[in-house]
């Protein structure tokens, strides 16, 4: 179980302390995210793309994202873990949302859920805080909405479109949230919610005056190049690495250089 926890969160805002977080999908993944140091890890459902190769986000279903949540949390010491609510696992309604929700906590050692949404899941925020259940909330830029939105474009870039996501941060936080996404936002408008909402603001795109950062650790660690967002930092480029591991796997079987002695029984 993991021992960062919603009160740290808060209380790292408080102290002025940034919350540092990374999505992981896996076992082995969330064991290194995990002895780093990272305060929380999100099993997004970005493991659509970066691990099922999908085109985008909205087929992943709950059954998937419990499978990938139970590894994470199984590697998991200190890092506080969180279930990415997928689409349709909770649009349909409050009950639909409580049970796929509640799921995340009962079945996959979970600490809290993620959903996407603004105005329209004020009141499942509501129900789920009430049901113990601790929720972060996304706005701005809304993989799941990408029909809607017309493709991954910046959010909130004209004033009425600025006030809306504004008053939706302030009904985030009156419902019940902990916490509060906000992705692909111009950075002085994140600068403006953080400073107005008491709950911490976790940006991805969104600048450097969030409360925390979050990113998907595929593109951190460069093993996801279909595209790389402008928002991104590349740290490392492990696909690089793991291609010349296999191409020399490969010529030395074939050189007859592996196996050698040394890897064989006498
Ligand atoms: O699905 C995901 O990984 C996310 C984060 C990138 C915020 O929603």
């Amino acid at each position: 179980m993991s021992t960062f926890t919603i009160h740290d969160f808060l209380k790292k805002k408080k102290d002025g302390k940034k919350i540092t977080m990374l999505t992981a999908y896996d076992y082995p993944f969330a064991r290194i995210v995990d002895e780093a140091g990272i305060d929380a890890i999100l099993v997004g459902d970005s493991l659509g793309m970066v691990v099922q190769g999908l085109e985008n986000t909205l087929p992943v279903t709950m059954d998937e994202m419990i499978y990938h949540a139970k590894m994470v949390s199984r590697a998991v010491k200190n890092a506080m873990v969180i279930g990415d609510m997928p689409f349709m696992s909770y649009q349909a309604g409050i009950d639909d949302a409580l049970r796929n929700a509640g799921r995340f906590l009962k079945e996959a050692g979970a600490a809290a859920i993620k959903m996407e949404g603004g105005a329209e899941i004020v009141n499942h925020i509501r129900a789920m805080t009430k049901s113990d259940i601790p929720v972060m909330a996304h706005i701005g830029l809304t993989p799941q909405s990408i029909h809607r939105m017309g493709g991954y474009k910046v959010q909130g870039r004209t004033e009425e479109a600025a006030n809306k996501l504004i008053e939706e941060a302030h009904m985030a936080e009156d419902a019940g949230a902990f916490s509060l996404i906000l992705e692909a936002i111009p950075l002085n408008l994140a600068k403006k919610i953080s400073e107005e909402l008491s709950i911490p603001t976790i940006g991805i795109g969104a600048g450097p005056y969030c409360d925390g950062q979050v990113l998907v650790l595929h593109d951190v660690i460069g093993l996801f190049d279909r595209f790389v967002p402008k928002f991104v930092k590349r740290y490392s480029y492990v696909k690089e690495d793991v291609l010349k591991a296999i191409m020399t796997y490969r010529d030395e079987i074939e050189q007859g250089v592996f196996p050698s002695e040394e890897q064989s029984f006498k």
